[in-house]
């Protein structure tokens, strides 16, 4: 028996990084998967890997600002898989730019996607996440993607920091709520510190153009001298934590914002 086996995981942005990842590591742990991305040969690529390694997954075309591509994945959910027990809300968009350069067309596109995105995925899925919870011994997660910029201030991506800091409190708030309410599901926000993938490297960037260098090794030893486990994380690091989040192991966590930072925000 897997850690989330009989569970459906819905996970948004999961053609790559980390979302491909935690959606490959439920998948191990026996939940049945429905992988989002607007990237569609990359998401069809990470289902069929799911499926190779004997696992139950499919892919759906969600761009997550859009309600519409929300409802028919929610749709293809149901149809499929009887529902879903579980949302990743973790899509999401960098923006390595100060107040000063970054243009109100970019702030709004990354609101669109980081504060927009998880109030609709949540608005789709509630209806059978509420149903599935009420027959389900345990209930079940939801789990918004923040980052440590979403509990301290990042000087590199202010604006960026500000959506997550919204993702932080969006989770507390629907998590006192949704509890009163009487609904089972847990609400909870995951918050890594930098990882090395497509958006990390995006940081790294962001950070090498702040210290006024080309030298992206500079800057990524600059940005782990703050970490005090002397590394950044894996994607690993960040699966294992949705897992933990995802199961019924912590079916009486919520409203948490846990870092996965190596001690970044200590
Ligand atoms: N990598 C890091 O250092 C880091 C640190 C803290 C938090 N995070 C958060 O983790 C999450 C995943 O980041 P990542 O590092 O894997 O980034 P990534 O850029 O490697 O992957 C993001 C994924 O989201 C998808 N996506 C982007 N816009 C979308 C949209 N409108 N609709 C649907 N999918 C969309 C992309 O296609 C991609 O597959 C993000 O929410 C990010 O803010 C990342």
């Amino acid at each position: 028996m897997g850690r989330l086996s009989g569970k459906v995981v819905l996970v948004s942005g999961a053609a790559r990084g980390l979302g491909a990842a935690a959606a490959s590591t439920m998948a191990l742990e026996g939940a049945k998967l429905v992988v989002c991305d607007i990237l569609d040969e990359e998401g069809e690529d990470v289902a069929g890997g799911i499926q190779a390694q004997g696992g139950e997954a499919i892919f759906c075309h969600v761009d997550v600002a859009h309600q519409a591509d929300w409802a028919a994945a929610t749709d293809e959910a149901v149809r499929r898989f009887g529902g879903v027990d579980v949302l990743v809300n973790n899509a999401g968009l960098h923006l390595g730019k100060g107040i000063e350069e970054a243009t109100l067309a970019e702030w709004q596109r990354l609101c669109d996607v980081n504060l927009t995105g998880a109030i609709l995925g949540i608005k789709a899925l509630l209806p059978t996440l509420r149903e599935r919870a009420q027959a389900s011994e345990h209930g079940g997660a939801i789990i918004n993607m923040s980052s440590t910029s979403g509990l301290v201030g990042s000087a590199n991506a202010p604006l960026y920091s500000l959506t997550k800091g919204g993702i932080t409190l969006l989770t507390k708030a629907l998590a006192v709520d949704f509890g009163q309410r009487g609904y089972r599901i847990r609400v909870n926000s995951v918050h890594p510190g930098m990882v090395d993938t497509d958006m990390g490297l995006q940081s790294v960037v962001a950070r090498a153009r702040r210290l006024g260098t080309d030298d992206l090794e500079l800057a990524r030893a600059q940005a782990v001298r703050a970490y005090p486990l002397g590394r950044m994380a894996t994607t690993r690091d960040i699966a294992q934590a949705l897992v933990y989040l995802a199961s019924d192991e912590s079916s009486f966590v919520t409203g948490i914002a846990l870092p996965v930072d190596g001690g970044f925000t200590a």
